[in-house]
């Protein structure tokens, strides 16, 4: 591959860096670097209303306007009306904090809130120059493959692919699988049950659905379905077990279940799916005792989700089935989810599989931080709906506190306890800040 980052570096800076606009839209980016006077700067951009400003946080002080490429002011004003920062200014815990968030109060609402991990951004600056084949046939696809794949056992003999998002990492994984009379069970509160907007029902396939015992499906359940599923041909055919690790409780399967789910799978002819959104988080979970190369080992496919553990976006999808794995590129393809730019999904996972080992390391920490606020919130007196064993929290509250709390903070209310309580979700993530939790806290008590 011809190298152009090394001949073109300075053109791009001029031409590219700060390309605010002449009319047209421009392409958000999260943050850039220049060097100045042998300092670095750090100049964060966001679009507004017009999409022709840029901001910029150098020495404390915000400006609104067009910048030249050498980090003078062009034009522009500055900005004095603007709020407190919400998390301060430049790098805290290690990491650089833009303050450009848009969003007035923190937010406990999920684990993609920020952008991308440091290193993944660099990774793809660095990168950005180098020409590479496409669809995923690059050398950083390739690479990012081979990372997942020393983790997935010796017996390992599938294939992995990169989708950009965890809705069309389910269609694909589940769709490529079934013939159109073919169904799937899963849980009440599934993921694709209840938020995908009826994704799977629409590529044709039914959904079983049965309840969840601490969000999750187990050998009875599963058995229960099998039984009152069974009129054929008249019933669609239960085929295919959906989990999901971590459950959208936030708990997470234990080998023995998951190892009995296997077995039941291999028993009874059907496929074993794991949606891994979370996956990083429940393997970071101190209760867990599964390994990837255990999952690979015991499920037909899953996939491994990068969105929410500090990627930009992506999820890798491991097909572990031999028979499955054959024809799986034309469902990446036919679906919509094969990426000209492939490259860009195999640079980050590259990150998350790399010397930093940040997949567990970024997940560790959204999870310590969960356990933070449940702590805090237990011992302010509070039950929680569900344990907190990976990086969300449900506690119940009264109304009265939660209405306070909303004032300063941002989440969901996830569902009404009785006529005085409801149950709220926490998320915390690879970028949560620990003062944020004990600004939670503080609050929580004095509300
Ligand atoms: C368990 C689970 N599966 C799938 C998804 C879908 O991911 P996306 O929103 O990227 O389509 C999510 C997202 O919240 C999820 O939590």
């Amino acid at each position: 591959m011809h190298n152009w980052r090394a001949g073109n570096a300075a053109r791009w800076r001029k031409t590219n860096v700060f390309s605010v606009d002449m009319g047209g839209s421009f392409l958000p980016r999260a943050g850039a670097c220049l060097r100045r006077g042998g300092r670095r700067v750090w100049m964060v951009r966001e679009a507004l209303s017009t999409g022709r400003h840029v901001r910029r946080c150098a020495r404390g002080r915000w400006r609104r306007g067009f910048w030249g490429l050498d980090g003078s002011f062009l034009h522009g004003n500055v900005i004095d009306d603007r709020q407190p920062l919400a998390h301060g200014c430049g790098f805290l815990q290690g990491r650089y904090r833009s303050n450009s968030t848009p969003m007035a109060m923190y937010s406990f609402l999920d684990d993609y809130s920020e952008g991308a991990h440091p290193d993944i951004l660099r990774a793809l600056t660095d990168s950005n120059w180098v020409q590479q084949t496409s669809y995923g046939t690059d050398s950083h696809t390739e690479d990012a493959a081979n990372k997942i794949k020393a983790h997935l056992g010796e017996g390992f003999a599938g294939a992995i692919h990169f989708v950009a998002s965890g809705t069309m990492a389910n269609i694909v994984s589940i769709a490529s699988c079934l013939r159109p009379h073919e169904a799937v069970i899963a849980v009440a509160s599934g993921h694709i049950v209840l938020r995908e907007a009826g994704a799977i029902e629409a590529t044709g396939h039914k959904l079983i659905v049965v309840p969840a015992v601490d969000g999750k499906l187990t050998t009875a359940t599963v058995e229960a379905a099998l039984a009152s599923n069974a009129h054929f041909p008249h019933m669609a055919k239960p085929r295919l077990i959906y989990l999901s690790n971590a459950t959208e409780t936030g708990t997470i399967y234990t080998l023995a279940e998951l190892r009995d789910l296997s077995a039941l799978a291999k028993r009874r002819g059907l496929i074993l799916f794991l949606d891994g959104a979370r996956l990083g988080a429940a393997l970071a979970s101190p209760k867990n005792d599964a390994s990837l190369a255990d999952i690979a080992s015991l499920v037909d496919l899953f996939w491994i989700g990068g969105t929410k553990l500090g990627a930009l976006l992506g999820e890798a999808i491991v097909v572990c089935n031999p028979a499955l794995s054959e024809d799986f590129a034309f469902h990446v393809k036919q679906r919509g989810a094969m990426l000209a730019k492939g490259r860009l999904l195999g640079i980050q996972f590259q990150q998350l599989f790399g010397a930093n080992h940040l997949f567990s390391s970024l997940a560790q920490h959204a999870n310590a931080m969960a356990a933070k606020l449940a702590a805090g919130i237990v011992s302010a007196g509070h039950s929680l709906a569900a344990d907190t064993e990976t990086n969300q929290v449900f506690p119940i509250l009264p109304n009265a506190v939660i209405a306070a709390l909303q004032s300063h903070f941002a989440f969901y209310v996830w569902a009404k306890a009785d006529d005085e309580h409801s149950v709220i979700r926490l998320v915390t993530s690879w970028a949560t800040e620990e003062h944020q939790v004990d600004s939670f806290l503080s609050h929580l008590a004095a509300a």
